[in-house]
């Protein structure tokens, strides 16, 4: 039996970023938090290497440099009114923390400790600066569990365990959501004035991810099949280094810390594509040299496919107490010892630059002339603002989390004081049952498990750091193929207790959904900016292309419009680091 609640503000995702908002809307209107996970499992937790903010606590700094090196490493595709709020209001983000309690390293005089990370600059890109706040390589883990008791101890409600299915509009505004309980396979209706969807990335549509079992996208996917557009889905970030072969993540703080990366012959090869700040230029650079350096035979191993990163000449005492973690899965994952060789690496699927477009209030726009969906808000990796344009500089999400999670608490709540709850239709979960049913009662020709994989293995190779018309097309067909079969596997466990065969199977939908509109705006995009990098369109073209896409997925087919992108102080120029 359907179970129904009623709140003022229903909070999707407990990650940072639904953290943070909830600690500001459950102390203005009744909230709850719905999470698939229990909150502390949350990927904020995965974050390693810091979040950044111009304290100026070990270098000189100021806000004005963060925001120009963020849309400088953003290729131009940021919007520059969202960067400024962001950069701006960092530092007393990062003040916030401390104060919950949060155990940031510190200099020898008592203050917030910072280091450098990829792109962060000194007065417009001379020199690498010191702007990321950390607490050792646990930086993530360490605001997740901050902003979770933070939480627990204003007793905001959770729901945990619960995944949210379907988002109810009506008449134009949110009315509320559909959600299964895990535990007992019940589906439950939340009917609400507001929600902030907050449910991370999806960065399992890659096969190698730096990303958790869990980023599916079900967010965006529930969003768009509502009718609502995604923004700029064709920019995904890859991160130079995650660990050859399964893709976790070995922290860009090995290189702010002085770590470099040598190809196959031992060569600093950063030092050709990136003079000035080397092994410290943005992710999508260092990832496009690592692609190229293995394309022209200089990758290491049997196979030639990977290049190295070296902390080995570092002091050991600094690795040991600034970056034990990434340490530590060296050992495990690939029985290598930093601390004397090179460590295996290779880019990782690791961020979304696209997703739910928002305004800087974190409220849903719709179209192009980015009219607000009344009562619904994202933020987080799920959204889109823009402050990472093409390309988020490392640091830069932790950041965004706060502040933007900050920012949707305070305006979904205030919105909901002013709201009544908008009608649901008699019955709100029938388009749930109906999917949860086809899902269980299909005969079963192949697996979820199957399918999946081939999603995964195809985007990598045609949709990861190098695309061109003939990958992306190859895409295109590979994901019309896989979701036909889609609709005819099935799942084998009919029971209804923590059914995660059920699980993985909705879960594919959502990333089929996310793979088609990642790939129809790569195609679309005739050129090479950030992330998305096509060989057979080398240049950025700022006269075509400086422009946001919009993605609908309307009858099945994708449907493609574009904004302008808000430029406030910088126009583009050439990307020189
Ligand atoms: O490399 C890292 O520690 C990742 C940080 C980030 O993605 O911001």
């Amino acid at each position: 039996m359907t179970q129904y609640h009623t709140y003022d503000s229903v909070i999707i995702g407990a990650g940072g970023a639904g953290l943070r908002a909830a600690l500001e809307s459950s102390k203005r209107v009744r909230t709850a938090v719905i999470t698939k996970l229990y909150p502390t499992r949350s990927h904020t937790g995965a974050a390693q290497g810091g979040m950044c903010a111009a304290l100026a606590n070990v270098e000189e700094d100021n806000w004005e440099w963060h925001a120009y090196d963020t849309i400088k490493g953003g290729d131009f595709l940021s919007d520059q009114d969202a960067v400024e709020i962001m950069c701006r209001e960092a530092i007393d983000a990062v003040l916030d923390l401390e104060r919950m309690g949060l155990p940031f390293n510190r200099t020898p005089d008592g203050k917030i400790d910072q280091r450098r990370f990829g792109g962060h600059t000194r007065n417009h890109g001379e020199a690498p600066v010191k702007r990321a706040a950390y607490a050792a390589d646990r930086t993530g883990h360490m605001i997740l569990q901050t902003l979770f008791q933070q939480c627990v101890k204003q007793g905001v409600e959770f729901f945990d365990e619960y995944y949210v299915l379907d988002l109810i509009l009506s008449e134009d505004r949110v009315a509320g959501l559909v959600a299964i309980q895990l535990a007992t396979g019940e589906l439950h209706v939340f009917h609400t004035k507001t929600v902030l969807f907050a449910t991370g990335g999806y960065g399992r549509v890659f096969k190698v991810t730096s990303n958790a079992h869990a980023l599916t996208g079900d967010g965006p996917g529930v969003v768009l099949r509502r009718g609502l557009p995604l923004e700029d889905m064709e920019f995904f970030q890859f991160h130079p280094t995650g660990i050859y072969g399964i893709g976790i993540l070995l922290s860009e703080a090995a290189r702010g810390e002085g770590g470099i990366i040598r190809n196959a012959n031992g060569e600093r090869f950063m030092e050709r594509y990136a003079p000035t700040i080397k092994d410290l230029a943005p992710r999508d650079m260092v990832s496009r040299a690592i692609y190229f350096e293995i394309k022209e035979g200089r990758g290491a191993g049997p196979n030639k496919d990977y290049v190295y990163l070296h902390v080995d000449h570092l002091d050991p005492k600094v690795v040991e107490e600034k970056l034990p973690d990434i340490t530590e899965f060296a050992r495990i994952y690939l029985n290598v010892e930093p601390l004397k060789e090179g460590v295996p690496i290779q880019p990782t699927a690791h961020y979304a630059m696209g997703g739910i477009p928002t305004n800087v209030d974190a409220q849903v726009i719709q179209d192009a002339s980015n009219t607000p969906v009344t009562g619904l808000y994202a933020a987080g990796e799920c959204a889109c603002v823009s402050v990472h344009g093409a390309n988020r500089l490392g640091t830069n999400s932790l950041l965004d989390i706060v502040v933007f999670g900050r920012r949707a608490g305070i305006g979904m709540a205030e919105e909901a004081q002013h709201l009544d709850l908008a009608p649901l239709p008699e019955h709100p979960e029938a388009d749930v049952e109906r999917m949860l049913t086809d899902l269980t009662e299909r005969t079963r020709l192949e697996t979820i498990g199957a399918i999946r994989g081939e999603l995964q293995q195809s985007m990598d190779d045609n949709c990861g750091v190098f695309r061109t018309e003939d990958t992306l097309r190859a895409q295109t067909n590979k994901i019309v193929e896989l979701q036909d079969r889609y609709k005819r596997a099935g799942i084998q466990d009919k029971s209804r207790a923590y059914n995660t065969d059920l699980l993985e199977g909705v879960e594919l939908g959502f990333l089929l959904d996310i793979a088609q509109v990642m790939v129809a705006g790569a195609r679309a995009r005739t050129e090479s900016r950030g992330g998305h990098y096509r060989g057979d369109f080398e240049a950025r073209d700022d006269v075509n292309w400086m422009k946001h896409s919009l993605a609908w997925k309307i009858n099945g087919d994708t449907k493609l419009d574009y904004k302008p992108v808000t430029v406030t102080n910088y126009q583009p120029t050439e990307r020189k680091y």
